[in-house]
C-alpha cells in the first residue's frame, strides 16, 4: 500500500502541461508554440535561441513515464534507427522542473507538414482513390521496410502518428511516436504489416466501401483477416515487393 501512495505521489497525473510561446527552456530554447499531444505527452515546437533554428520537443507526462522508461526506450529506438528515412531525427534528452515536477523532454527535428489523419479528412469523400492509397501504402510499407530490417518495430502505428510532409506523384512520410511493447519479436513486426494494411483498408473509406474495392485492393487487405494477411506479408518488405509487383485487372 505504502508503496504504491508513494509512486503515486512521485508521478502525479498531469494532462496538459499548457506552456506559454516564449517560454525558456533550460536558457537555450524557447517554446513557439503547441504542436499536438498524445496519449503520453505533449509536443511543442521550440526555437534554438542561439541560431534560430526550429526544433521539436516531446514533453512526457510523468504519469506515463515512470523511471523515464518510455522516454529513454523512445530515445534509444531513435538513435537506433537513426539512418531509417521515414524515422525522425533524434537530438537530446533533458528536463525542467514544472510546478515542482520534474518533467523529461526529447528534442527531434521538426517535420513540416500535415497529420496523415487530417490530410485524409479533407480528401473529397474524406478518403482517396485505391491508386493513390497504394502510392501511400508503398511509401509506409518501404518506410517500416528498413525498421523491419532492423529487427525493430513501431508499436503504434495509426494516422495520427505519421505526417505527410509532401505528397505529389508519391507520398514523403516521417513517423512518430513508438510504443515500447517490449523486445522486438516476429509478433510485433506482424502488429507492424496488419496496421499498415488496417491504415491502407480506413485510407480508402473502410467497410463501407470495400465491397466495391477492385480486386487488387481486396488481395491486400484479405478483408483485414489477420491470418490471411500473414500468410502473404511477415514483413513490410514482403508487402512493399507485392505492391511493385501487383496489377489492376
Ligand atoms: N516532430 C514533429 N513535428 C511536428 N509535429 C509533431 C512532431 N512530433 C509530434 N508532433 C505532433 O504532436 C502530436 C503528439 O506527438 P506524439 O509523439 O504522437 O505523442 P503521443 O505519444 O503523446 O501520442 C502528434 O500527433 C503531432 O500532431
Ligand atoms: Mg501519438
Amino acid at each position: 500500500m505504502g508503496m504504491h501512495k508513494k509512486r503515486a505521489d512521485h508521478y502525479p497525473r498531469i494532462d496538459a502541461f499548457d506552456f506559454r510561446p516564449g517560454k525558456p527552456l533550460r536558457g537555450r530554447y524557447e517554446i513557439v508554440h503547441r504542436l499536438g499531444a498524445g496519449w503520453e505527452s505533449e509536443v511543442y515546437l521550440i526555437r534554438e535561441r542561439a541560431t534560430g533554428i526550429e526544433r521539436t520537443a516531446k514533453f512526457f507526462f510523468p504519469h506515463r513515464n515512470e523511471r523515464e522508461k518510455a522516454s529513454i526506450f523512445y530515445a534509444k529506438k531513435l538513435h537506433k534507427l537513426r539512418q531509417c528515412p521515414i524515422v525522425i531525427q533524434y537530438y537530446l534528452q533533458d528536463s525542467i522542473i514544472h510546478h515542482g515536477v520534474p518533467v523529461t523532454f526529447l528534442v527531434s527535428e521538426f517535420v513540416e507538414g500535415e497529420l496523415l489523419s487530417t490530410f485524409l479528412a479533407r480528401q473529397p469523400g474524406k478518403r482517396l482513390s485505391p491508386f493513390q492509397a497504394v502510392h501511400l501504402l508503398h511509401a509506409l510499407a518501404t518506410g517500416m521496410e528498413a525498421i523491419h530490417q532492423l529487427g525493430e518495430y513501431h508499436g503504434d502505428l495509426h494516422s495520427d502518428n505519421i505526417i505527410v510532409q509532401r505528397y505529389g506523384l508519391g507520398f514523403e512520410l516521417k513517423l512518430l511516436d513508438m510504443f515500447h511493447w517490449g523486445a522486438s519479436s516476429a509478433q510485433h513486426i506482424h502488429d507492424d504489416v496488419i496496421n499498415l494494411i488496417r491504415l491502407f483498408y480506413d485510407a480508402i473509406g473502410g467497410a463501407k466501401h470495400y465491397a466495391r474495392q477492385p480486386a487488387a485492393v481486396k488481395a491486400i487487405c484479405c478483408g483485414l483477416k489477420r491470418s490471411l494477411i500473414l500468410r502473404k506479408f511477415k514483413t513490410a518488405g514482403q508487402l512493399r515487393r507485392h505492391l511493385e509487383t501487383l496489377e489492376w485487372s
